[in-house]
């Protein structure tokens, strides 16, 4: 099975359970939305979640704002998406292959939606990034700060599910998106709450 196809089937799998379960966690995340809350203020056009998930973001997004759809790789997250926000508008399909034209958003969110592609991969998801996003635009980015490759079965979201997840520093991020051409905004790195079992890193590039 490819790796793609193992990350849609795992979230196809807990997309209900995970939706529930995180369903509030944005509110008790001051961190995730200062992050959050700084790239809508310097982002102007139309805004990609991608990665969305159950689409909690893309609504605090549109909550905030911005004009901004969703995409993930996993029907069912998409179809809870749908259920939970039917005002936006939600897409099935891969950060690795944006269906796209070039230079058509003015921000892209990639929330904890990198962790699960193998590093060798990663940096066409940035070229996809860097090519639908206009002169200006901005992308932001939130992960798991480690090293290598972790929690391969997981049941924290309910059923237990086979997950690859890879941990990396945040100066590994920022070298694939200046290698992409991007020049970084900003970056953060906080301690693990009390909840979680790794730092947490936030970084912020803008296409020049
Ligand atoms: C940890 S969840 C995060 C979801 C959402 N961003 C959030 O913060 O709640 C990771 C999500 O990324 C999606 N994902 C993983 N690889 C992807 C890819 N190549 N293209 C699109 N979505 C992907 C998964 O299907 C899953 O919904």
């Amino acid at each position: 099975m490819s790796h793609l196809d193992r990350t849609r089937t795992a979230y196809d799998t807990v997309a209900r359970p995970y939706a529930t379960l995180l369903k509030d966690e944005l509110r008790q995340n001051p961190w995730d939305r200062a992050v959050l809350a700084a790239f809508a203020e310097v982002v102007t056009g139309p805004v990609l979640d991608a990665g969305c998930g159950p689409g909690r973001l893309t609504g605090h997004l549109a909550d905030l704002g911005l004009a901004v759809g969703g995409l993930d790789l996993s029907p069912e997250m998409i179809a809870v998406a749908r259920e939970t926000h039917p005002l936006l508008e939600f897409t099935v399909g891969s950060v690795l292959d944006l269906d796209l034209p070039e230079a058509s958003l003015g921000g892209v969110v990639a929330w904890y939606s990198l962790i699960h592609t193998p590093p060798e991969e990663l940096p066409r998801a940035f070229t996809e990034f860097h090519r639908v996003l206009a002169p200006g635009g901005h992308l932001v980015i939130a992960f798991k700060v480690g090293d290598g490759l972790r929690h391969p079965m997981m049941g924290s979201y309910g059923p237990t599910i086979e997950l690859d997840i890879w941990w990396h520093p945040v100066g590994f991020f920022a070298g694939l998106g200046a290698s992409a051409g991007f020049a970084e905004v900003a970056r953060l790195e906080r301690a693990a709450s009390e909840t979680e079992h790794q730092p947490q890193g936030y970084l912020m590039f803008r296409k020049p």
